[in-house]
């Protein structure tokens, strides 16, 4: 193989033509909104082009014409362990990592296995909606702990969350929060770790959105902040945000503790998911051993999108709030005014006025739980030609006369 072109002419300006490509984003545009004109700002991938290191690496791998199973090769686990040292501070153990098929799938795999039917299964809700539809799933008990939304961002309720974690058997923390855009502090992990190890409840930590944090804040990985607390936890990871290679699907579980490990690893083996996808596992060696630089280039640009949008967004008398998220590009849209404003009555109202109105497609916060009414999730991984456009014809939407 030659040395992969550098990453440091990625081009995040250029919109490229994703239709026709099978891709959700595009191309279930009208089976979802019911228009294929929609601009689509809701499924969490990118419309970037994946770094070039990756598309080298797979490049190469496709040139190759049999694309029969795969093993996990010792590159697989020590672009894993630098990975996480290197962006994260984090040492990670060789045994402790688990090739996944994706976190979704994982997540399932591991409520099934670790609770009981009538279990209680604690999120903290509004969240990423597999995550939400997991206690039902299972026949679990929902718990919900509502998220505090703020005018400076969401916070814990702190005598909820005591409350329900004593009535929970399984924690699943979103870090960084999905669709909130918090990142988590060590004091706040912490309190979270100290009261699930009183409680004996097992935490699963989605930390998919971990590597696209914005300056000042720090991700803390949760297992790093409990070392010392004999709390039963299970990370899940991947390079699909980071590097918009989700339909790769290729993820790993973080476990140190080697019950939970094995209890993770027969549930892989009982449903028929320990192979691993030929190119996932070629992209995310290529991504973590030389995608750093494109990445660091990428957080630029989706701090300058965010801080373009957000600050539209609430200088104009939309009502709409948003509060600037403190990672990745999912923005979490209070329009709980411009419902009253444009006489919407209701969530479908003002998911419809999104499409039909502003010709946008968006996620509606209701599928993130019940304290998303009147929210909606905007998509900013695109370039900032398309955010201009979108928030025009939002401009032009909002300010016709209904
Ligand atoms: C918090 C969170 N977890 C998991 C996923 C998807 O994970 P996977 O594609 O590996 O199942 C997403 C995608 O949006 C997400 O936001």
């Amino acid at each position: 193989m030659t040395n992969p072109p550098p990453n440091h002419h990625a081009d995040f300006e250029h919109l490229i033509d994703r239709e026709h490509t099978d891709c959700v984003k595009y191309d279930a545009r009208a089976a979802r909104f019911g228009r294929a004109d929609v601009i689509p700002l809701w499924v969490a991938d990118m419309d970037f082009a994946a770094p070039n290191c990756v598309r080298h690496a797979l490049a190469a791998r496709v040139a190759h014409p049999i694309y029969g199973y795969s093993i996990y090769p010792e590159a697989f686990f020590s672009a894993i362990i630098d990975w996480q040292l290197a962006r994260h501070g984090w040492q990670v153990s060789r045994e402790a990592i688990v090739p996944l098929p994706g976190i979704v799938p994982a997540l399932n795999l591991l409520i099934r296995a670790l609770t009981q039917p009538g279990d209680g299964v604690l999120v903290q809700t509004p969240v990423y909606p597999p995550i939400h539809q997991l206690p039902l799933n299972h026949a679990c008990v929902l718990l919900e702990n509502a998220l505090i939304q703020t005018p400076k961002g969401a916070v814990i309720d702190w005598p909820d969350f005591e409350e329900k974690i004593a009535q929970a058997r399984v924690f699943v923390l979103c870090s960084p929060h999905n669709p909130v855009g918090r990142v988590w502090q060590r004091d706040e992990l912490s309190r979270m770790a100290d009261l699930c190890a009183r409680h004996n409840v097992i935490i699963l930590v989605d930390e998919v959105h971990a590597d696209l944090v914005f300056t000042p804040h720090r991700h803390t990985p949760f297992a790093s902040v409990m070392a010392a607390k004999n709390t039963r936890c299970i990370t899940l990871n991947a390079p699909s945000k980071t590097f918009n290679i989700a339909g790769l699907n290729t993820a790993y579980a973080l476990v140190e503790h080697p019950a939970l490990r094995d209890q993770l690893t027969h549930a892989l083996q009982a449903a028929g998911l320990t192979s691993g996808h030929c190119f996932g596992i070629t992209a995310l060696i290529a991504a973590y051993q030389q995608g750093a630089l494109w990445l660091d280039q990428l957080r630029v640009v989706l701090q300058y999108n965010r801080d373009f949008v957000v600050d539209y967004i609430n200088q104009n008398d939309f009502g709409i709030r948003v509060v600037r998220p403190e990672a990745s590009f999912l923005l979490w849209l209070d329009c709980r005014a411009l419902m009253a404003k444009k006489n919407l009555p209701h969530d479908d109202a003002l998911a419809d006025f999104f499409i039909q109105q502003a010709g946008l497609g968006l996620n509606p916060g209701l599928s993130f739980g019940a304290p998303g009414t009147g929210f909606m999730r905007l998509n900013i991984g695109c370039p900032l030609s398309v955010l201009k456009t979108a928030l025009t014809q939002l401009n032009q939407a909002i300010n016709a006369d209904s």
